[in-house]
This record gives structure tokens, sequence and C-alpha cells, in this order.
């Protein structure tokens, strides 16, 4: 009988370490070895923004560009996330980036030496998972903000569609409320200039729903006197029903702080 012995560790708990900072699990994440994307990627891509960001920006894996740089969205895509920041009012400098899967996943062109991105699998998201978690237990973002259909299915569940519910505050254990809203690659993959300039102005619509939805949170959660002034629906929750992805418990040691 031949035993299969498997390469890779299929997650990366083990190399997360003990009592977790965002720097020690940073510095951790530049050896993961979890599974077999490390043999592409030029480097890990962790994520970046302040410790005490109120909002995360989770995104699918790095591109071409971001694994050349060890820095998450800095490429094409984070041009246009940058933009569609500034215009629905969300200060970029203040916002924490990352993705569900830190390493790249590309496949060589057919007629070209160029990398094209490859979706990277559930085994891999899964195996990736650990330093997500420990980002968001480290960070205590008030909002996640998922990015695609990668990332949005990665904290809402399988069955979640962008599509269908982008841009409400959905229930989540993880953060006061999730908001998913396409990717902005996808936004640059549209087919025409009037397909894009329409996808890029329903990104811009969902980011200022997140700054209305936090702005008035702050309101709710002003001292005594001050007026709160946030609509119903402005509050309002959505619960995904069987959403659960969410719902797995975070790194002990990094619960509650901030
Ligand atoms: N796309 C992503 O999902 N993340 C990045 O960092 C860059 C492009």
């Amino acid at each position: 009988m031949v035993t299969r012995v498997k390469p890779y560790a299929e997650s990366a708990a083990p190399y997360v370490p003990e009592r977790p900072t965002l720097e020690k699990v940073r510095a951790a994440a530049t050896g993961c070895k979890a599974c077999w994307l490390w043999t592409l990627g030029t480097q890990t891509v962790f994520g970046e923004g302040p410790r005490q960001a109120d909002v995360m920006f989770v995104g699918e894996q790095p591109g071409d560009q971001e694994d050349k740089a060890g820095r998450p969205f800095v490429g094409p895509a984070g041009k246009l996330l940058d933009r569609a920041l500034d215009e629905a009012g969300i200060d970029r400098t203040t916002v924490y980036v990352t993705n569900a899967v830190k390493h790249f996943k590309w496949e060589r062109g057919e007629r070209s030496t160029r990398r094209i991105h490859k979706k990277p699998n559930d085994a891999e998201i899964r195996a990736c998972r650990p330093w997500l978690d420990s980002e968001i237990a480290l960070v205590r973002p008030r909002v996640i903000i998922t990015l695609g259909a990668t990332a949005s299915q990665a904290l809402l569940g399988k069955q979640f569609r962008v599509t269908k519910d982008r841009g409400k505050p959905i229930a989540s254990p993880l953060a006061e409320a999730i908001f998913a809203t396409v990717h902005p690659s996808a936004v640059l993959r549209a087919p025409d200039a009037a397909a894009r300039a329409l996808a890029e102005k329903e990104l811009i619509a969902d980011l200022t729903k997140v700054a209305r939805y936090l702005r008035a949170r702050s309101r709710q959660a002003a001292p005594r006197g001050a007026r709160a002034t946030a609509t119903r629906s402005e509050r309002r929750v959505t619960k995904i029903p069987g959403g659960r992805a969410g719902s797995r418990e975070l790194p002990m040691a990094a619960r509650g702080r901030r």
C-alpha cells in the first residue's frame, strides 16, 4: 500500500504566532508555505493600513504588480479603488486593505510571457484564512468591505451573491457590518467605455453607502445631547440566511485588542 504524504499543512494556522500582534503576524506570514501558492508568488503580500482602521477592504489575491511590490492594491485595480474611495469621501490612508489569499496565483499566457491571474480555489482560500482572521481580530474594523465574489463568499458563505446583496450592511460576527461590492478589476474588465463608466459609478455608490453608514453609526454613538439623525434605512442591517463563513472563531489571544 502506498501512503500519500500531503506536502502542505493545508492551513496557515500553525504559522500564526501564539501572542499575535499585527507586526508579528505580518512577519510570520512572510514564511508561509501552508499551500503550494508560495511556489508561484514572489512573496507574501500581507495587508496594510492603520492598526485601528474603522474600515477593512478584503480583495481576492494580489495581482502581478502587488506580487512584485509586496503590497496590496498598488496596481490598476488599486488605482481605481483609490479613485472610488476619493469620490465616496473615504480617506484611503485611514483604511486597511488586504486579500483573502496572500500569494499571487497565476499561469503563463499561451502567446505571451505575461503572468495571467488565476482564481484561487476553496482549499487555497481555506489554507490562507488564518491570516485574514488574525488581521480582522487585531484591527477590529467597524466595517469590512468585500471586493468581488471570492472575498464576499469567503466571509459571507458560498451562497452569497454580490449582484443581489451588494451595498447593504450585512450582519456578521466579524464586524459591525460587512458590505459587499464588485471587485475593481471587474470594473476594469467591462466590455466597453459605457459599461465601465456605469460599473465605476455603481462601485462609488456602494462605497458612498458605507461612508453614510459609518457617519450614521457615529452619530448614534455620539454623547448624550448630540442629535442622532441616522435614518432607519441607514441603520438597517441585512441578515443573510444560511450565512456561516463569518462565524468561525477568531484567535483568542487577538480578540478584544486594538
Ligand atoms: N486584486 C486584488 O484582489 N487584490 C490586490 O491586492 C490587487 C488586485
